[in-house]
């Protein structure tokens, strides 16, 4: 799943989510939009007296407080943007209210407390790097958990992890197994947006519009596949791992041969394989926030600056453009939002996700290309500006999920129990 944080032109405000207890689409704005950047506009206090280092782990003694962990770093490619989202996060969450945690996963799967970013933390959130590191006093998950459990604090994990062993279920699973409220979409949910062969078939399953696409396993991949696949998709068409991000992966093949070369390519990163013909149209973006009636933002566009939104246009060469909002007309933007809706629940989503389309102004209109349930959330990420140009500030947007985590949390637990 691409999480790539866009260059981007916010302005305007749109109807806002409300941080009252139910999701709304329509309820009234508790905010007017304002950008929101390192260091914090939040609440955060750096008054050393009102903050306290217990168990390595920094925050404001209060009754009511909530002890946030927040998982970053993870093994998968996006493992950077993970530990860039994280300091912004950290430094935006008011320490009035929650005690933090943060944990790093190191690209090999360790788990430490993140002490250098506790330090700073506890210094002030200014002081935090734009960058956490993730390594730290090794930490075992369980111990993490445990505490979390046990601890007198309502816990609720933040897991900013993106692709592979973080937005696909894998983490989620542990979570609720150990009966930890945690932030995002569940396991079926993850598992599904994160596989794109699952995720189209499940699209295709509930009637809504993507690209026609083949996907197939390894084992079925035979000297005469790429001349049928063009035949049938036409070319130039894309391949793509079913399991990735970033663009890794992604081929515009352009003849027989370099389909073949491509799914090759593909094979490398994934045993599943999606080819899709090519679609000429616009990008566009939408922001979900919410669980059973979830808050639909304003639309973004991203406008590429390769032929395709490459992972070098992503993360070296930064020539992509971000547009919030989008320039649609307010028909578009009524229909794009009612098929987010859609897509969202279909994909069994909850807490957030990034709905990414593409726009065949003059064709078939909007066609799902992928949902990413853990989008990249530093301040100048497409998720946080479309929500922010929908009229809600950066903390709101993490308070507002925590809340979420545990709203879902005691559902799940009500659901459970005999
Ligand atoms: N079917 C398609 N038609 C046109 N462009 C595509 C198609 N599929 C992917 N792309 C281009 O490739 C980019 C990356 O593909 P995507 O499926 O979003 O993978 P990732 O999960 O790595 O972001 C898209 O943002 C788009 O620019
Ligand atoms: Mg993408």
């Amino acid at each position: 799943m691409n999480s790539c944080p866009s260059r981007s032109a916010t302005s305007g405000t749109n109807k806002a989510p409300a941080r009252s207890a139910r999701e709304s689409n329509d309820a009234p704005s508790t905010s007017t939009s304002r950008p929101t950047s390192v260091p914090p506009t939040a609440a955060a206090t750096s008054d050393a007296s009102n903050l306290t280092l217990r168990n390595g782990t920094v925050g404001a003694v209060s009754g009511d407080r909530i002890h946030l962990v927040v998982l970053f770093g993870g093994q998968s490619a996006e493992h950077e943007v993970s530990c860039t989202t994280a300091a912004h996060v950290l430094a935006a969450v008011d320490q009035t209210r929650y005690r933090i945690t943060p944990v790093g996963i190191s690209t090999d799967g360790e788990w430490s407390l993140a002490t250098d970013a506790i330090a700073a933390l506890a210094r002030g959130p200014h002081m935090l790097p734009s960058r956490l590191d993730p390594h730290g006093d090794r930490l075992a998950p369980s111990t993490m958990l445990g505490e979390a459990v046990d601890g007198p604090e309502r816990t609720v994990v933040l897991p900013l992890l993106h692709g592979p062993m973080g937005e696909d279920g894998t983490v989620q699973g542990m979570l609720e197994l150990a009966n930890v409220a945690y932030v995002g979409a569940g396991v079926l949910g993850s598992a599904l947006a994160m596989d794109k062969a699952m995720a189209k078939q499940v699209l295709a399953a509930a009637g809504l519009p993507q690209a026609r696409f083949r996907a197939f396993p390894e084992r079925e991949v035979r000297p005469g596949l790429p001349a049928e696949l063009a035949a049938e998709l036409g070319l130039p068409c894309f391949v793509k791992p079913a399991n990735m991000g970033s663009s890794v992966g992604v081929t515009k093949a352009k003849t027989v041969e370099a389909l073949r070369d491509a799914i090759d390519h593909a094979l490398t990163y994934d045993e599943w394989i999606l080819v899709e013909e090519a679609i000429v149209g616009r990008e566009i973006e939408v922001a979900v926030i919410g669980n059973d009636d979830p808050f639909v933002s304003v639309p973004g566009e991203i406008i590429p600056g390769d032929d395709f939104y490459s992972y070098d246009d992503k993360y070296v060469n930064d020539t992509s453009i971000g547009l919030v909002p989008a320039p649609l007309t307010p028909q578009q933007v009524a229909d794009v939002r009612a098929i987010t809706l859609a897509v969202y629940r279909a994909l069994r989503c909850g807490g957030l996700a990034r709905c990414d389309f593409f726009f065949e102004e003059e064709g078939r209109g909007f066609l799902c290309n992928e949902v990413n349930t853990m989008p990249g959330f530093t301040p100048i990420s497409m998720f946080p500006k479309m929500l922010i140009a929908s009229g809600m500030t950066y903390p709101e947007i993490i308070d507002r999920l925590v809340e979420l985590a545990l709203d879902r949390n005691a559902h799940r637990r009500r659901n459970t129990k005999h």
